[in-house]
């Protein structure tokens, strides 16, 4: 099975791990609001980036939608992880599907990939962002996830890696079979640029 995708100069890959041992520039964190911390991915880069990542959090002024309102990102210093910056987004709790959840999952995705851009990020690694305490369907959430990102490079032709990270077998499998359907399409895209 497909394990990356070419867009371009850039490839986005699949890698079945733990995201805050990643050796990229930035690791996107799959956040809440309040950008205090939490479970799941969230606890896993505080407990390894350290305090001086929830120090810089608490610096980041409320807003009406909290510290980092839905489908924004933000960024902070990454404490004792091998990246550069942490960039915290907040994907959509899943409430169904009626109530524009799939928007704000890709606003996550776009915004983070925006705050990579602005840092000149080379590399950026991200979980599944909304498909564990969240709830999203993990079918519809990778396939938004890989769409979008695809979609950001061919514009921007920025990062030159995006790497997603899934922690357990299974949500790799089912990023897996996205992405060997999304080779053909973006294959067939290519071809039909080259002419
Ligand atoms: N590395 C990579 N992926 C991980 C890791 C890790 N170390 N730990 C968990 N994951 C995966 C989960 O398996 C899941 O597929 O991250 C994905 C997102 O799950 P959550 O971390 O539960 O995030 P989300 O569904 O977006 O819920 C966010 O949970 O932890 C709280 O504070 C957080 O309130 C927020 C909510």
């Amino acid at each position: 099975m497909a394990k990356e995708l070419h867009v371009g100069d850039c490839v986005v890959r699949l890698h079945r791990g733990d995201i805050t041992q990643m050796a990229v520039d930035a690791i996107v964190n799959a956040a809440n609001s309040s950008l205090m911390g939490g479970g799941g991915v969230d606890g896993a880069i505080h407990r390894a980036g350290g305090p001086e990542i929830l120090e810089e959090c608490k610096r980041i002024p409320q807003g009406p939608g909290g510290r980092c309102p839905t489908g924004q990102a933000v960024v902070t210093g990454a404490g004792k992880l091998k990246a550069k910056y942490v960039i915290h987004t907040v994907g959509p709790v899943w409430h169904g599907g009626k109530k524009g959840e799939d928007e704000l999952l890709k606003r996550a995705y776009h915004h983070s990939l925006m705050r990579a851009e602005e840092r000149d990020c080379n590399s950026v690694a991200f979980p599944s962002i909304s498909t564990g305490a969240y709830r999203f369907p993990i079918e519809k959430a990778s396939r938004i996830a890989v769409e979008t990102i695809v979609e950001f490079l061919r514009e921007r032709k920025t990062p030159k890696e995006v790497v997603l990270v899934l922690f357990s077998e299974r949500d790799y499998r089912v990023y897996a079979r996205v992405f060997a359907s999304m080779a053909e399409e973006t294959q067939q895209e290519e071809e039909k640029e080259r002419g």
